[in-house]
């Protein structure tokens, strides 16, 4: 059984139809990635997956139970969360207090949640930033901050929304070890990400979506010859597969 199961979600924006019938599983400690082009219909898939939109048509399940149409925070305690392209932390609040925020997930405990928080900033190696606000960090450490409130919550999947776009590209290739090692910790990762030399090196499996609709799905080197997936995304995009 995949540890999460999406099957023909759709949602329509008025006239609009921003993801059509789109299908796709992802297994315990996978890499998947999702990619297309602007206005594909990604981010409205993450926020169907982990409870934003409710899907007007489609299910969603997460090791086994139906979880469509359920809160986010609800989504989140069983283990599926996710960050945000643009990035959402409590501005005036230091990184650790917002790193607490996402450990509260698990604990209501305060001394349990700053040693958490802690962990984690230990972990993205963000111990320097800690007492900084978040409204006052760079485009880098605001990206590693939206992962470090995502690991806090303690998922079993993390939804990754363009976590390296803005980041120069040493600053990626940190981002990329950093989700190698979260991946190795036993966490499935769902990426989407426009810089195809991080998808190629991360991804096990890619999801390539159109106008809102699946057109191709397989291995990043099958993927990369895709005539379908050439024409309507790689064609404009710079292929880097050194990673
Ligand atoms: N809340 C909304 N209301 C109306 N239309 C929306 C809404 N959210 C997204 N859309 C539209 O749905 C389509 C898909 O948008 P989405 O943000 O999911 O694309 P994306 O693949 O994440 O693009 P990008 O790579 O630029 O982030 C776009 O045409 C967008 O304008
Ligand atoms: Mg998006």
């Amino acid at each position: 059984m995949a540890l999460l199961e999406v099957t023909g979600i759709t949602k329509r924006f008025g006239g609009l139809c921003a993801v059509n019938d789109l299908s796709l599983s992802l297994d315990k400690g996978q890499i998947l990635g999702l990619i297309g082009p602007n206005g594909a219909g990604k981010t409205t898939a993450f926020n169907m997956i982990s409870g934003f939109y409710k899907p007007d048509e489609g299910d969603i399940t997460f090791e086994g139970k139906i979880i469509t149409g359920l809160r986010p925070d609800i989504v989140c305690k069983l283990g599926l969360t996710r960050t945000f392209q643009v990035v959402k932390p409590f501005p005036q609040l230091s990184v650790r207090d917002n790193v607490m925020v996402g450990a509260y997930n698990r604990t209501n405990n305060r001394r349990e949640s700053r040693q958490k928080a802690e962990e984690i900033i230990e972990f993205l190696g963000m111990q320097d930033v800690a007492d900084m606000t978040a409204s006052s960090l760079s485009v880098a450490y605001r990206k590693r901050l939206e992962v470090a409130k995502a690991l806090a919550t303690d998922p079993k999947i993390i939804l990754l929304d363009e976590s390296m776009a803005g980041l120069r590209p040493i600053e990626t290739d940190h981002m990329i070890d950093l989700v190698r090692q979260i991946s190795k910790r036993g966490i499935a990762l769902l990426l989407v990400e426009h810089v195809m030399r991080v998808i190629m090196s991360l991804a096990e499996r890619i999801v390539v979506i159109h106008h809102g609709e699946k057109i191709a799905e397989g291995e990043p080197q099958e993927i990369c010859q895709d005539k379908a997936v050439i024409d309507a995304y790689l064609g404009e995009v710079e292929i880097d597969v050194k990673g």
